[in-house]
């Protein structure tokens, strides 16, 4: 038989994947997926079910409702300032995820090259090499994650097509400062690049942090192309409703893409996002605050045990260094091991480097879970090693 495709067939089961089962078969506690277990916010719910009951379920417009394009458009005037025209600067997609792809096959030519700062979140590569574009990788270290000029130079050349950032940053839990992104900036322009930026944590940003769009910068509005997520910002990750916004000449080949990849997404949905969208503050600075109890709560508990605890400005993860707690063996095998012997499951942070010789003495634990779920993990951790 004939080979299937050597890009995505060379690609084994992701790690996210082989951990989740290695939790369900060790009934583990599975802080490793990244998905809050919540149900998220009820009046959200009842727009999408009100909606599937009283309005079309039939295939919506290709770019997305109108009803959720305009709150797409009026969320980046609220908390932005930026002005946007819905009909031309506004797509509804099924998730960042799909997003991503049809940004990347929409704009990429074979033989391009594109800037990625690793850690990265994992269907990055696939698709741009899929694409036919050669990534060429930043890579940012803990425990700071500094994005450097000397980086950023090493990775521009004649041929970059596009930098792909993730701000806030999953799985460092970075969010990058206005001087890095005024940097991001500099190379995207000097070198009549574009900027695809997968902000799908932008509402989760802690301790008194402002997320700041890379297109809100001088210069980059014509040059960038913004992704959020309803998954993220309304813990509804299995909706898949995601959106881009850009300048309408890049987001006219990102629509021929979707068109012809998934087409649209479904209209009860669209609606309850939109509705979502125009909720109050009250809302989205709850969220970040809700997160940031979360966050501090495990971080408490994993500090006690040993672990050496990182900084986390933003996303629902934390990464914590294990090497005080006595562990021969890298990352991988730390994770294994907790989800065996301990009952706990995280994620290796070198599985977000695609580079070789990628740090390997942390782990990445998700704690958009409820209090009792993180409790227990932290218990377990504690039997397990012991309190430091
Ligand atoms: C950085 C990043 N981008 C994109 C996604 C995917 O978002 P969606 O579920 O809307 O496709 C995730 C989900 O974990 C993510 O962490």
């Amino acid at each position: 038989m004939k080979f299937a495709n050597s890009i995505l067939a060379g690609y084994g089961t992701s790690v996210f994947e082989v951990m989740s089962r290695l939790a369900i078969e060790h009934q583990s506690i599975n802080l490793g997926q990244g998905f809050p277990d919540d149900r998220g916010p009820e009046d959200v719910l009842q727009a999408a079910a009100d909606a599937t009951l009283t309005k079309p379920n039939q295939y919506p417009p290709m770019m997305g409702i109108p009803e959720l394009r305009q709150a797409v458009a009026g969320h980046a005037k609220r908390f932005y300032g930026i002005d946007v025209d819905w009909q031309s600067e506004v797509m509804v997609t099924s998730g960042a995820t799909e997003a991503l792809a049809a940004c990347l096959f929409g704009l990429i030519e074979p033989g391009d090259e594109v800037a990625l700062i690793e850690p990265l979140y994992d269907s990055y590569i696939p698709i741009l090499r899929r694409a036919g574009a050669m990534p060429r990788l930043v890579r940012l270290t803990p425990p700071d994650w500094r994005l450097t000029r000397a980086a950023l130079e090493a990775a521009f050349g004649p041929r970059t097509k596009l930098i792909l950032i993730n701000n806030p940053q999953n799985p460092a839990a970075k969010v990058f400062s206005r001087a890095e992104l005024e940097l991001i900036a500099e190379f995207v322009q000097r070198f009549d690049a574009y900027a695809l930026c997968d902000e799908v944590y932008e509402h989760i940003v802690f301790d008194g942090r402002r997320h700041i769009p890379l297109m809100t910068l001088p210069g980059m509005r014509e040059r960038s192309l913004k992704i959020g997520s309803a998954g993220k910002t309304f813990s509804l990750t299995g909706w898949k409703v995601g959106y881009v916004t850009a300048p309408a000449a890049l987001l006219a080949p990102v629509s021929r893409c979707h068109q012809f990849l998934v087409f649209t997404t479904p209209p009860n949905l669209q609606r309850a996002v939109a509705f979502g969208l125009g909720k109050d503050d009250g809302y989205f600075d709850g969220l970040a605050q809700g997160m940031r109890d979360k966050r501090d709560r495990l971080a408490q508990g994993l500090a006690r045990i040993g672990f050496d605890v990182l900084d986390c400005a933003g996303t629902y993860f934390i990464n914590a260094g294990f090497q005080r707690l006595g562990f021969n063996g890298d990352d991988v095998a730390f994770c294994r091991h907790i989800t065996t012997a301990a009952g706990v499951t995280a994620i290796p942070v070198s599985a977000f480097y695609a580079g070789p010789d990628a740090p390997a003495t942390i782990a990445r634990f998700c704690f958009s879970k409820q209090d009792q779920v993180l409790d227990g993990a932290v218990e377990r951790l504690e039997r397990h090693f012991g309190r430091r």
